[in-house]
This record gives structure tokens, C-alpha cells and sequence, in this order.
């Protein structure tokens, strides 16, 4: 009898989903297994909604943003009632295993499952970079890519009328995305959650930038800091010119991945299925220091992944 492995795209979309799912289902039927894709993730795999992944139904989507599966949130995921039917329908599935690609929610499903005896490999694919044991997330590099590209746009309407930019960055409670953006894009100021602000401090920063001849800046603002609305207000009140904020949202999330996400999600799923194959399980692939790794999901669930301060102290002296 052929073994059947399931795989699933969980959480929230990030571009290059599609490229590991094709990078997972070509090798894994080239290592002779048949491949369940679950559709809508775990809601998805609760109410069976199933499909038989093929070397050709994987064609054509390399390059296309999204998850051909769906994807969802699925709170089920966080209850013992939840995780036991989810283990109940992988087993009568007769799955060997789950590949899971997604974000943090996605590990601790997948951790949740492994303690329940299942077989998981996390693939790591969030455009918050934001999971330990991994240098990058599939989806993040597309994700800067288009946040640069916005902020581009956005500084040549911010330097026409000399105006100050507030520009909201995804990110959820971190500021990976947003410290990265910012010096791609030469932003003057960032607020993350990882580091304190003043805005006093900024105001008067923001006030001797003018003075120094700058006519407009900007400032990349993290979504995890609260209202971009709110700082931006405070900012024109202490800085008394005029200001203007603007949310990037979901076109972060959507696109066609680049070529670095689609080399790191196509090189992951190959990694992936390579390990499950030889009975490596229950582990989150990644990339450290440019080689391919591996840690225990259970591991990279207990650590936080450390923000680099670095890149704060760069932007800050490279705007001057
Ligand atoms: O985790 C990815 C992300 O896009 C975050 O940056 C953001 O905070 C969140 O998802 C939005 O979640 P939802 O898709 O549920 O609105």
C-alpha cells in the first residue's frame, strides 16, 4: 500500500505558500508517497475537506501568491476537543504524517499534535519573520519587497508636498518587518514594539531633520505599536507640520513571491519531505546562517527570535 502524507497551509497566507506545496508534493510522490492536500487548514481538515495533491496539479503556481489549499484561522486548534478530532481524521486518513506551512499558530498546532503522537514537519512561512530557528520565513522577502515598493510611491508624494509620513507596517506584535522595510526604503525614524520610543524626543528630531534641510521623512510604524492615526495626530500637535499616515495592509501579504521566497520555500518543502523521509520528525526546517537547519518544533516554540538592534542603530545613522 502506498503512504499517504498529508499537507497543509495554515494561518495567514504569506506568498511562496504555493512553492512548497509544489516543492513538497514532487518530492514526496518521487519518494513514492501519495499526497493529501487539506484545504481551508485546519477548519478545512476538521470538516474533510480533502484533495489529492499530483505531480501536475502542483503545475503553474511556482510563482503565484496565495495558497491554491486556502488557508484559515482556526481556533478549534487551541482546544483539547479540537486537537483530539484533528488526530482522529489524520488517522482515519491514514496519514504517515502532517507537513505543516505556516506562521506561530501553525507551530503550536504542530506542536500540539506531535505530544498527541503524530508525525509533523513545520515549515516556517509568515511575512512577520517573526518564528525562532529560522533566519527568514517564506513570504518575508516578497513582503519587504512590496512594503519598499509602496513606501517608494509614498515618499514622492511625501517629498512634493514636504510632509511627514506615518506608514503602518504589518508585523503583528513584532517589528522584524518593519525595522527591514524602513532601512530598504531609507525611512528617517522607526516604532516597533521591540524598542522604546519617545515621542517628544522623535518630535524634536522630526523638527531638527526640517532644519537641517529635510523636507519631508518618514516614519515606518509598526502595526504592534498601537494606532499609526493616534501617533501620527501626536506627532503633528508636537511638531505643528503637517503629517499624513498611511496603512500598507493587505497587499503585504499578497503578490507574486520573489525569487529569493520561492528559492527558500522550493528548497524547505524539498528539505522537508528528504527528512520525513528518513524518519526525521517533529522538527521546524529553516534557514541559519545560510545553510538549511533544522531545531525541535518544541523548541521553537519555546524561544523568542531576538530582534536585531543593529538595524535601528544603521537607519538611525544613516539618517542624517
Ligand atoms: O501574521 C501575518 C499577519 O499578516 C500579521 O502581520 C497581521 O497582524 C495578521 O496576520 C492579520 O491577521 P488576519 O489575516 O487574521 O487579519
Amino acid at each position: 500500500m502506498t503512504k499517504k502524507i498529508g499537507v497543509i497551509t495554515s494561518g495567514g497566507d504569506a506568498p511562496g505558500m504555493n512553492a512548497a506545496l509544489r516543492a513538497v508534493t514532487r518530492r514526496a510522490i518521487s519518494l513514492g508517497y501519495e499526497v493529501i492536500g487539506i484545504k481551508r487548514g485546519f477548519k478545512g481538515l476538521l470538516d474533510g475537506e480533502f484533495t489529492n495533491l499530483t505531480i501536475r496539479s502542483v503545475s503553474g503556481i511556482i510563482n503565484v501568491g496565495g495558497t491554491i489549499l486556502h488557508t484559515g484561522r482556526c481556533p478549534e486548534t487551541k482546544t483539547t476537543a479540537g486537537m483530539s478530532k484533528t488526530v482522529k481524521v489524520i488517522k482515519e486518513l491514514n496519514l504517515e504524517g502532517l507537513i505543516i506551512i505556516g506562521g506561530d499558530g501553525s507551530l503550536a498546532a504542530g506542536n500540539a499534535l506531535v505530544k498527541r503522537g503524530i508525525k509533523v514537519i513545520n515549515i516556517p512561512a509568515s511575512i512577520d519573520n517573526d518564528i525562532y530557528g529560522t533566519d527568514e520565513t517564506i513570504g518575508y522577502d516578497t513582503a519587504l519587497n512590496t512594503a519598499v515598493d509602496a513606501i517608494d510611491k509614498i515618499r514622492d508624494t511625501a517629498t512634493s508636498h514636504d510632509r511627514i509620513f506615518v506608514v503602518e507596517v504589518m508585523g503583528r506584535e513584532h517589528g522584524f518587518l518593519t525595522a527591514d522595510v524602513a532601512l530598504a526604503a531609507g525611512c528617517e525614524f522607526i516604532v516597533v514594539p521591540e524598542l522604546k520610543v519617545d515621542v517628544n524626543k522623535l518630535a524634536l528630531e522630526l523638527k531638527k531633520g526640517k532644519e537641517r534641510g529635510k523636507t519631508s521623512e518618514i516614519i515606518a510604524f509598526a502595526e504592534g505599536c498601537g494606532s499609526s492615526h493616534k501617533f501620527g495626530k501626536q506627532i503633528e500637535k508636537l511638531t505643528k507640520l503637517e503629517v499624513r499616515v498611511s496603512t500598507l495592509g493587505y497587499i503585504q501579504r499578497g503578490g507574486r513571491p520573489t525569487a529569493r521566497t520561492r528559492i527558500l520555500a522550493s528548497c524547505f518543502g524539498h528539505f522537508a519531505m528528504n527528512l520525513f523521509h528518513i524518519g526525521k520528525t517533529n522538527i521546524l526546517v529553516g534557514i541559519t546562517k545560510a545553510n538549511l537547519s533544522v531545531i525541535p518544533i518544541e523548541n521553537a516554540i519555546k524561544h523568542k527570535k531576538e530582534f536585531n538592534k543593529n538595524t535601528a542603530k544603521v537607519l538611525k545613522n544613516l539618517a542624517v
